[in-house]
């Protein structure tokens, strides 16, 4: 029993592809783990809508990887977790795991006592956010810098253009005039633009992607409820979205660096049996 149970999926969402940055993660972390990774593409990006429709979506993406057997949702989204993380552990029983800015990595790294984060204005501007800074921002100074458009890039797969390198000229000059150090990248989307970030900061600075801990937060939590896989056998990666899948199958196969089906969350995956 207890098997059937350790052989359910892991169910992971983002307003699009950036949460794909911690399926990665995952993937490496947790090699025997199904995983089922929801784009909300229909409705990406989040970072300009109401808190309320940020909060309907969690929940009803929610209840599709539950119904789809997920045993533990992680929320691959910073602006959903500043948002709806608290509602929707109230109303699920589940392990939920969800992202958090690495502001408290950055600070014991800091040399220069200045960090920069980049991150959507919404996220900036959550409670989980504020209590950061709170309890950090008097030991150094914490630079917030909301990037407009960068999700928008991600999003059409453009990740070494020169429109995306002046956005990110434009959103790390603050930090870097004022002496930063480290970077933290507050937003799922961003670390696909870590090397282009990292060729723009120059070898000084570290730039810090909180997915690898968000991957073993994970592990602990399904080994903590008895949850991890149990199977010798590589898992399964299965995407869906929100979107008509020929929009954004040939973005998320280029983020995932292997071509990949994407099935309708509309048709329930009727088309896969
Ligand atoms: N990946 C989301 C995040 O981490 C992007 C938000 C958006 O869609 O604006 O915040």
């Amino acid at each position: 029993m207890a098997h059937h149970v350790n052989a359910k999926p892991v169910g992971v969402f983002d307003s699009g592809v950036g949460g794909l940055s911690v399926l990665q993660e995952i993937r490496r972390a947790l090699p025997q783990e199904n995983l089922l990774y929801v784009a909300d593409s229909a409705y990406a990006p989040y970072g300009e809508k109401a808190s309320q429709f940020i909060e309907e979506r969690s929940i009803a993406i929610t209840e599709f990887l539950i119904s789809r057997q997920a045993k533990a949702i992680v929320v691959a989204c910073n602006t959903a977790t500043g948002v709806a993380v608290a509602s929707l552990r109230a109303r699920f029983s589940l392990p939920i795991i969800a992202m958090e800015p690495a502001v408290k990595p950055a600070v014991a790294n800091t040399k220069s006592g200045v960090i920069g984060v980049l991150a959507t204005s919404r996220t900036l501007s959550s409670n989980n956010f504020t209590n950061l800074f709170n309890r950090y921002g008097a030991d150094v100074e914490i630079l917030m810098q909301a990037c407009p458009g960068l999700v928008e890039q991600v999003e059409a797969g453009d990740l070494m253009s020169e429109d995306t390198r002046k956005l990110l000229e434009r959103y790390l000059a603050p930090a870097l005039s004022r002496g930063a150090d480290t970077i933290v990248l507050g937003c799922t989307h961003y670390p696909f633009l870590k090397v282009l970030i990292e060729e723009i900061a120059g070898p000084n600075v570290s730039v810090i992607d909180p997915s690898p801990a968000i991957a073993r937060e994970l592990r602990r939590r399904l080994n903590n409820a008895n949850l991890l896989s149990v199977a010798s056998d590589a898992g399964f990666d299965q995407f869906w979205t929100s979107h008509e899948p020929e929009r954004v199958e040939s973005v998320i196969s280029q983020l995932w660096r292997e071509p990949v089906d994407v099935w309708s969350m509309a048709d329930g995956g009727k088309k896969q049996l």
